[in-house]
């Protein structure tokens, strides 16, 4: 995928996230639900807040869900989350004791199976929730905590029903839980439509609607990404592209290689696959995977 090195715009957006931070800082959760069309920019709003949380000394989590077929991975994003805190230098289980083994255990974070059966069929979900809350509770005590699931669109029905439980009972906690949803991909889903609903109406959530860029950003994209499409024919891109910058960018590297000219740069150097840096090729498969079950994807 092609990328661009700057953030272009979004600094409304931006301000709101930091406000939402400011605000978990102080002890009051909240939840910013960025949302947008396919490739109009949630993840890399996601991505450049997670870089200044992280550079403020905010403990950052990222859980992604996936589109899986027949099934569900029960609280996906949550077990990414959690084997990212428990591989964090300053273990949990100081912090969290026991709570914290049982979360380990339930959701496979890490290490032997002990047995216990999986929350869905056995423990308690209540008592599962709980244990995320008080993890949470006590990890903040040490460090504000930002939890950021991508593409909640995709959750599985365990995982939106944590979250809202989370967005309900959190209130004091040091948390802020950024989600992005692609919502055109909710037409399709009234259950998860309905959790999403539910998220975006409890108290403290805080709604990010991302719109299409204006044709001076596009320019300012096309002249700061590294496909370096000559100037001259930014302005067809800018009709094509209709605000989007996934398909500004990927309209611009086509006609950038059709054009025969020296192979592309990427941000890691001449000859370097073309994808973004920041997620690797896990990102160009969800793409390819979504074009294969039929669902919108921006033309190239
Ligand atoms: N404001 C921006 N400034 C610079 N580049 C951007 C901006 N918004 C998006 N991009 C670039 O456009 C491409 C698509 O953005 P991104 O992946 O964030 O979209 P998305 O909304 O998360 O899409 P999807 O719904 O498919 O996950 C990426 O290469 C990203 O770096
Ligand atoms: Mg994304």
């Amino acid at each position: 995928m092609e990328s661009a090195r700057l953030l272009i715009a979004r600094q409304r957006e931006l301000q709101v996230l930091d406000a939402c931070l400011t605000s978990a800082r102080s002890g009051q959760a909240t939840v910013a639900l960025i949302r947008g069309e396919s490739g109009i920019g949630k993840s890399r709003l996601a991505e450049t807040l997670i870089e200044q949380a992280r550079r403020s000394g905010v403990l950052v989590a990222l859980g992604h869900c996936t589109p899986v077929s027949g099934g569900e991975l029960p609280f996906g994003p949550f077990v990414e989350m959690l084997s990212q805190i428990a591989a964090a230098p300053d273990s949990p289980e100081e912090v969290a004791g026991t709570t914290w083994e049982l979360l380990r255990t339930v959701l496979t974070v890490s290490g032997p199976s002990s047995g216990v059966a999986s929350p869905d069929v056995g423990l308690g979900r209540s008592r599962l929730f709980t244990s995320v809350l008080w993890v949470l509770h006590h990890l903040g005590e040490r460090q504000p905590v930002m939890a950021v699931v991508e593409d909640i669109h995709w959750a599985d029905s365990s995982s939106l029903d944590l979250l809202n439980f989370l967005a309900r009972t959190a209130g004091q906690e040091r948390l802020l839980i950024v989600l992005t949803c692609r919502d055109d991909a909710l037409a399709r889903d009234p259950h998860t439509r309905r959790a999403i609903g539910n998220l975006s109406r409890a108290d403290v959530s805080r709604d990010i609607h991302l719109k299409p860029l204006t044709a001076n950003q596009v320019r300012q994209l096309l002249a700061t990404s590294d496909v370096q499409l000559p100037a001259t024919q930014h302005n067809k891109v800018i009709d094509l592209c209709d605000g989007n910058p996934f398909i500004a960018l990927e309209l611009a590297g086509t006609r950038r290689r059709a054009a025969g000219r020296r192979p592309i740069r990427t941000a890691r150097g001449r000859g370097a696959r073309a994808v973004h840096p920041a997620r690797g090729p896990g990102e160009l498969h969800r793409k390819h995977g979504r074009q294969q079950r039929g669902e919108p994807s921006p033309p190239h």
